[in-house]
């Protein structure tokens, strides 16, 4: 029995510090998204029941959630801390949607995201700048990314949301970037406007 504690005692111990350390470490830490950041993304994203949705770093699950709960999507979590894996599962579990939500242990940078129709991920400059070169080459033409806090420099989104700091990628992507996407969407705008 008191061995029984002193094990369960060392694997919440070593969990509390997975839970800090983990995604300190790593460099991109866990901050969770706003439910109405995450509506706002998906929708802007066009999640369509059915999809395959990805969470690049799923913290505590809440947008694999959200999206199996409100867009009746397949979604996939990658989580590189055990600490958030099991609560992003205990989470899933309790709101009664397992059968739609999925949460794999590991480095999203490892991880074989071909089969994704939408990826989301809540990143920062360092990561994104990182990350994008690998989406270029693992993703497949029609999937849409949507990048939460930073965007992929180097491609133009195809919509952003100011507010949210919501950026939105198709696949293949233009060259450019933020910039030159907010000129085209100014000078379009101009256009209808001496047009009318
Ligand atoms: C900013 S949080 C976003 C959490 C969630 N996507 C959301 O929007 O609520 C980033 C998460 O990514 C995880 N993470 C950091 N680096 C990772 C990596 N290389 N592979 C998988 N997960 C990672 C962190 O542990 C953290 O939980």
């Amino acid at each position: 029995m008191q061995i029984t504690l002193i094990v369960l005692g060392i694997i919440i111990a070593l969990l509390g510090l997975s839970w800090i350390f983990v995604p300190l470490l790593s460099g991109l830490p866990w901050i969770p998204s706003h439910r109405h950041r995450t509506h706002k993304a998906l929708a802007l994203a066009d999640l369509q029941p059915g999809e395959i949705l990805y969470d690049l770093g799923t913290g505590d699950g809440r947008v694999l959630i959200h999206a199996c709960r409100e867009f009746d999507a397949i979604a996939v979590g990658i989580e590189i801390s055990p600490a958030h894996c099991v609560i992003a599962w205990l989470r899933a579990f309790l709101a009664g949607v397992l059968d739609c939500v999925s949460i794999k242990m590991g480095n999203f940078y490892k991880h074989d995201l071909k089969k994704a129709d939408v990826v989301y991920a809540y990143l920062t400059p360092e990561h994104a700048s990182r990350i994008r070169p690998r989406l270029e080459m693992q993703l497949r033409p029609g999937t849409r990314v949507v990048t939460i806090s930073a965007d992929l420099d180097g491609w133009e989104p195809v919509g952003f949301d100011s507010e949210d700091l919501i950026f939105l990628y198709h696949i293949p992507p233009t060259p450019g970037n933020l910039e030159t996407f907010l000129i085209k969407r100014e000078t379009s705008s101009q256009d209808k406007t001496s047009v009318n």
